[in-house]
């Protein structure tokens, strides 16, 4: 079997978890021992995932559980919605399965934060295993037990803090992912060194035309070092009392991109990436981080094939999508800011400190 990378998250209450990184891991038998027992495990995932992987993993998973059920929803950040949500829900109480069921979420972030919604409310929860298939998921959202669905008013605002069991992370799904939703997944890479790790940084430079052309050697090193960050952080602080919001850095201004323009215009990473390229700008008109951060920054961001132009939202609708973000407090807008190469912090910005930042790249 190729070599496997582990992970472990650290949390109270036995409740740490693996996140295994390699190729082949959906195949492989030893992926789905150990995990709880269950009369049912539902594969959960979408019309476009599911005709890839579902018949695989379902094959693997029925060494393992007598039954094994699949729920295919439609595909897109448009469907994280109640109407998903309950799809699921409607399964589970339809076919009468009971609090042992196991779901596993076979997909990208979408499919990963609506399944562990959904685990963490059937029956008051159940278990769950996250099979992350885009970069986005196996660097970042299958992991640290954030679960949600979309309200129109606000991104991920209806949700809960629930941890999975395992996280099988297999890089050879990533070879059916589109260039666009790998460049998303970029984002949230690149988001690790200026926030944990300022080597990191430096060695998504030297290796960016290689994760851009699938090698598979850097993807595992990309999807290792990025989930390390991410459990140490959150082993920390899991439920975000602090130091959690550094991980979402470029979020604040990305959120209200995504939000403004309507879900699944622009790409979660996508507004992700736009939104680093704003903060590094904040940081830098805040005099955390001396010239030249922004250039280095947008540069990267470019370079992983996102988009470093903000959409033409205005000022005060700009403003008041980010008043819903869920690191407002008061009504005053905070932002993760960039304090020194691979340090960050949470920090209130003035409004028109914001429409400065706004205006200079042509979004106000
Ligand atoms: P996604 O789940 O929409 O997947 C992107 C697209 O790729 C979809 O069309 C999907 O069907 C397709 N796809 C997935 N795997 C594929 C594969 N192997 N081959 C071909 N196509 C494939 O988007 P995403 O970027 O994975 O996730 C974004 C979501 O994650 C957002 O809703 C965001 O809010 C959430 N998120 C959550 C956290 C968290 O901590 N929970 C962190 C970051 C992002
Ligand atoms: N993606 C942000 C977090 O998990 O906290």
């Amino acid at each position: 079997m190729p070599a496997t990378d582990t992970v472990r998250i650290q949390l109270p209450d036995d409740r740490d978890y693996e996140i295994r990184i390699g190729s082949g891991l959906l195949e492989a038998a030893t992926s789905w021992q150990g995990l709880p027992q269950a009369a049912t495990a539902v594969v959960v995932s979408n019309t476009t995932v599911a005709p890839l992987y579902a018949a695989r993993l379902r094959e693997r998973l029925l060494a393992v559980y007598p039954r094994v059920d699949l729920v295919v929803l439609p595909d897109g950040e448009q469907h994280k919605d109640w109407t998903s949500l309950n799809s699921i829900c409607d399964h589970l109480l339809g076919e009468a399965l009971d609090r042992r069921t196991v779901l596993f979420a076979l997909g990208g972030g979408v499919i990963g934060d609506m399944t562990g919604f959904a685990a963490a409310i059937y029956m008051r929860g159940v278990p769950f295993v996250q099979v992350p298939t885009t970069l986005l998921a196996q660097v970042d959202s299958s992991v640290g037990g954030k679960t949600a669905i979309n309200h129109p008013l606000g991104k991920n605002m209806l949700g809960a803090f629930y941890q999975p069991e395992r996280v099988i992370a297999d890089l050879d799904t990533l070879d059916s992912l589109p260039d666009r939703e790998l460049s998303a997944g970029l984002a949230e890479v690149i988001k690790y060194g200026p926030i944990a790790d300022a080597a990191f940084l430096g060695w998504v430079e030297d290796n960016l035309d290689a994760l851009r052309a699938r090698d598979k050697a850097a993807l595992g090193h990309a999807v290792r070092r990025s989930c390390e960050i991410k459990a140490h952080v959150v082993g920390q602080d899991e439920r975000e009392q602090g130091l959690r919001a550094i991980l979402n850095f470029g979020h604040t201004i990305g959120h209200a991109i995504e939000a403004g323009l309507g879900y699944g215009q622009w790409l979660h990473g996508e507004a992700v990436g736009c939104g680093m390229v704003l903060a590094a700008d904040l940081s830098e008109r805040l005099g955390l981080m001396p010239a030249g951060f922004v250039e280095r920054l947008r540069r990267l961001v470019e370079r992983a094939g996102l988009p470093v132009q903000p959409p033409k939202l205005g000022a005060e609708r700009y403003l008041a999508l980010m008043r819903v973000d869920k690191k407002a407090q008061a009504g005053a807008i905070r932002f993760v800011l960039i304090e020194a190469l691979g340090q960050a912090g949470l920090h209130a910005v003035p409004d028109a400190r914001i429409v400065e930042t706004l205006t200079a790249h042509g979004a106000a």
